[in-house]
């Protein structure tokens, strides 16, 4: 154990049985930074793999951990999202100024990269201080394996459980106990727009009823225009998977979605060949170099004109924010994915604590710290998400995001999302994102549907 590191013992066989199978294909290897593939590019800076990193020391004493820093692994490095953390780590370090950051990404939307850097330092007993991961089920196999701090007495005080919404609060305890702080809720259900594009097509966005309405909104724009009717990428299979659990809620409704998560995918056979043909569809109509660029670039095509739309998490509006003179309302916009209003799909984000953890004070201020209203106000405006505190003040928010607020409030439900991890264990993600990753590279519905049969049978 080195010096300055809590006492919370080795890895387990248990520990290492339960997070092994997930990296057991790319090895284990200290420090590895393998597995992920699709790198955002708009910003990326500030450290370059999980051994080097940024730091950004205030001088003092580490936060009274003998001088170790807080190491932050995450993937907020595209669009506004590392805009989002610095601010974050800002208002941490104005809070304790002794406390010393050491910012350190793993590259690639939706984590692509993160899961096997961190499985592989954990159980080389090398966790760093805190990590991003998605509350819920994600949260599994770590909770099994008992590798994070039960830290419901710690961190989790009265006036965070007081002001959380119950339903964020309860994916970060997975098993009974809090083992981590959720710090944001976006939504995945939004289909974003250029209204310039759209409006040299004649195509009224409010106006298409479902998701196969949309493949002929998207044939109108291809007719009418220059512009790519859908941006997408497909480098890495999560764009797609959020795109087709959207169009199935879309055709079917919540209570359908819920009995296909738990597992039934032969119960809605009709429908799930349904939204993979409707997914196929779409693909006509995606920019040409959509299997060699990040989320964050196919977004940049709406912004500057030359894609008409794009189905993302509201992560995108954050990209928007950043960009000079691309204005909400005026130059972009939103509908709820056709088929899906009323329906407010949940996407968070929360940070937890390693056992065997590196500055054990520093992250328990750390996480105490994303809990409060201050870190929640700094970080949401500008990462495009909403508190999950019902007390943060919403003028910071902007005009889009408060009516994403009032959109949340109004919902008649929150499903959690499969590509995001909330809704199925790891092991279940893992085999939707391959069944996928052939799809966007085959097309071939009947393997894409059996793929997802077997994909639930862990
Ligand atoms: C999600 C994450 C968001 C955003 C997005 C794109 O999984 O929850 O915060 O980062 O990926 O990378």
């Amino acid at each position: 154990m080195k010096e300055n590191q809590d006492a919370d013992g080795g890895v387990s066989r248990r520990t290492y049985i339960k997070l092994s199978g997930i990296v057991g294909t790319t090895g284990l290897v200290a420090g590895c930074s393998g597995g992920g593939d699709e790198g955002s590019t708009a910003t990326d800076s500030g450290g370059e793999n999980t051994d080097g990193g940024t730091e950004t020391t205030s001088g003092g004493d580490g936060g009274g951990d003998g001088g170790n820093a807080l190491e932050i692994v995450h993937w907020w490095t595209a669009g506004g999202e590392q805009d989002a953390l610095d601010a974050l780590l800002e208002g941490f370090q104005e809070e304790y100024p002794d406390a010393s950051v050491n910012n350190n990404p793993a590259p690639g939307g939706a984590g692509s990269a993160l899961d096997t850097v961190i499985k592989n330092r954990v159980l080389n007993q090398n966790p760093p201080s805190t990590f991003q991961i998605w509350p819920g089920k994600a949260l599994t196999e770590y909770v099994e394996g008992d590798v994070l701090r039960d830290i419901g007495d710690s961190v989790w005080n009265e006036d965070m459980r007081g002001a959380y919404r119950e339903g964020v609060q309860n994916l970060a305890q997975p098993g009974g106990s809090y083992v981590a702080v959720p710090i944001n809720i976006h939504r995945l259900n939004n289909l974003f727009y250029n209204t310039a594009v759209l409006d040299e097509a004649g195509v009224d966005p409010s106006s298409i009823s479902d998701p196969g309405a949309l493949t002929d909104a998207l044939e109108t724009i291809s007719s009418e225009t220059d512009a790519v009717p859908m941006a997408h990428q497909t480098q890495s299979p999560w764009s797609s998977v959020q795109l087709w659990e959207n169009i199935f809620l879309g055709y079917n409704g919540v209570d359908a979605y819920t009995s296909l998560v738990e597992g039934n995918v032969s119960d809605h056979e009709d429908a799930v060949r349904e939204s993979l043909q409707t997914l196929k569809d779409y693909s006509e109509y995606y920019n040409g170099d959509a299997g060699s660029i990040s989320w964050d670039q196919a977004n940049g095509k709406v912004v500057n004109g030359d894609a008409a739309f794009i189905h993302q998490g509201d992560w995108a509006a954050g990209q928007y924010q950043s960009a000079d003179g691309f204005e909400y309302d005026s130059d972009w916009s939103m509908v709820p994915f056709p088929g899906t209003e009323g329906m407010y799909s949940v996407v968070t984000d929360s940070f937890v604590f390693p056992k065997n953890n590196p500055s054990p004070e520093t992250t328990r201020k750390f996480l105490e710290y994303c809990g409060t209203v201050d870190a929640q106000e700094r970080f949401n405006p500008i990462k495009g998400s909403i508190p999950p505190r019902t007390d943060v003040p919403t003028d910071p928010f902007g005009p889009f995001l408060q009516s994403q607020i009032e959109e949340f409030k109004n919902s008649d439900s929150q499903p959690p999302t499969i590509a995001h991890g909330t809704a199925v264990t790891p092991e279940v993600h893992g085999n939707i994102d391959e069944v996928f990753a052939s799809f966007n590279e085959q097309g071939n519905v009947d393997s894409a549907y059996s793929g997802l049969e077997n994909a639930f049978s862990e």
